[in-house]
Order: structure tokens, then sequence, then C-alpha cells
């Protein structure tokens, strides 16, 4: 089953309003006729302007992060329902540096993802094991944790909607990048956990993209893996023209 190849940047807390659209006209020339799907996940005060940029050229924009609850008095968060008036269509949940740094659980991006899909924003989810985990032998335990825990009560429908990011802990923002052979097995086991939960044929169309140090020179390797539908980019998106090799060394690849 072929699958369409996905790159996502995530910019983290980079970029104000005005270096996105400066960014994006520059990025849209260059990756004008390329056939992967270029989603950039960008900070909140720069989705709507970023969005009404992005959407002659084919460039989806998305959010980093949301609460889990419809609204509510949760001081200094934000509700789906705002990210996608403001022009996002999807949003990362469980990013590493959430789960770590903020210290988000398997259960409460769960929450998230739920609502991701009742309000409409298409869900990025973020699984990954840390260096300790891999060392102690735990990958597959990790994963299917992870997996198992935020696909609860999903809805068959909506698996369709779907992205998993595998992202290896000790692989992002750390200047090494899994093994080839690494992320292989990793994305195949993490097509086994959707497919013991929603069979086959759905397992088999959802995307699993890979992040953790991707760059212009790894990428190709990356997304010649037979698992591995593309990519999640968060140093390297930065800069314009390092994102629109990245996305020019896939094409040709599917
Ligand atoms: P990195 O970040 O590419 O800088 O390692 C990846 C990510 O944001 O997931």
């Amino acid at each position: 089953m072929s699958r369409d190849l996905i790159i996502i940047a995530n910019w983290k807390m980079y970029k104000t309003a005005r270096e996105a659209t400066d960014f994006i006209e520059h990025l849209a020339p260059k990756i004008e006729g390329c056939k992967s799907k270029v989603f950039i996940a960008v900070p909140f005060t720069t989705i709507a302007s970023a969005a009404a940029c992005a959407k002659h050229v084919g460039v989806a924009i998305g959010a980093q992060n949301m609460n889990d609850a419809r609204e509510g008095a949760f001081t200094g968060e934000i509700a789906a329902l705002m990210l996608k008036e403001a022009g996002a269509s999807f949003v990362i949940l469980g990013h590493p540096e959430r789960r770590q740094i903020f210290g988000e659980t398997d259960e409460l991006i769960h929450r998230k993802l739920l609502r991701a899909i009742q309000d409409d924003l298409q869900p990025i989810l973020c699984v990954g094991e840390t260096l300790v985990e891999r060392e102690e032998g735990k990958i597959h335990e990790v994963l299917k944790k992870q997996i198992v825990s935020a696909l609860a009560d999903v809805p068959e429908k909506d698996i369709d909607k779907l992205i998993i990011a595998y992202e290896p802990i000790w692989a992002v923002s750390a200047r090494q990048t899994a093994s080839f052979k690494h992320v292989q097995d990793a994305h195949s086991f993490c097509r086994k956990c959707v497919e013991e939960l929603f069979g086959k044929r759905k397992a088999n169309r959802v995307p699993i993209i890979y992040g953790g140090s991707v760059n212009a020179n790894n990428v190709k390797e990356l997304v010649s893996q037979k698992d591995v539908d593309g990519v999640l980019v968060g140093g390297a998106s930065l800069d314009p023209d390092t994102l629109s090799t990245i996305v020019q060394n896939c094409e040709g690849i599917r």
C-alpha cells in the first residue's frame, strides 16, 4: 500500500508572525510541484498569519500543543476550537519536550487526542522511548503502552485522520539520529500496535513519520525505509533553504 510522504516542520518556540510569513514566501517557490505533503507547526500567535499566507501554496499550518478541555477556567491554555478558528488544521500531541519538560502523561495525551478529533484537528501523536528505556531493552514495551493508551476509545472511523511520529527522545535535538534499521524496526512495531487495535487495513493506511535530528543529508535514507512515511523536523526546519532541500530530497522516493 502506498502512503504519501509527509514532512512536518516543528518550529518550537521560534519565529514571530512576521518571520513566519517571510519564511513561507521564501519557501513556496522552492517546493512548488513537490509531491510530499508539507506541514508547519508554528507558535500559537503565528497561526493566523501563517495560515493566511500558506493557504495558496499548499502548506498546512498547525499547532504544537493544546488543552484537552473544550473551554474553561484554565489560565494560559488554548483550546482546539481556538486553534481551528485561527487556521490550524493539525496539532502535535505528546511531543517529547511536552512529555519530558512539562510532565505530560499518556493519560493526558489520550484526552487531548480525543478532543482534537472531536474538534476536527488532525492529531500528530508523538511516541518514543528515553535513552534509559532503550538501554534497558524496553522500546517495544514503551511504544505499545504509549500507542494503546493514546488510541483507546478512538472511534475506528477517526483513525484515518491520525499520523504517528516516532521520536526517540535521545535523538531529539541531539545531533544523533537513530540508525535507519532502528527506525524501520520501531516503525514496523508501531504499525503492528495499530493493527492489533484497528486491524491490518487501517494500520496500513496510518502514516508513521520519524523525528529526531533529521537533516538534508539523512532524510533520503530515512524515508526510503519501508514503514517510514515522512519526517518531523525541528532544528533543520528553521531555515527555508534547508527545509526546501529536505522536501526536494524526498522527491522520487514514492
Ligand atoms: P530536532 O527536533 O529535529 O531538532 O531533533 C525534532 C522534533 O522537534 O521532534
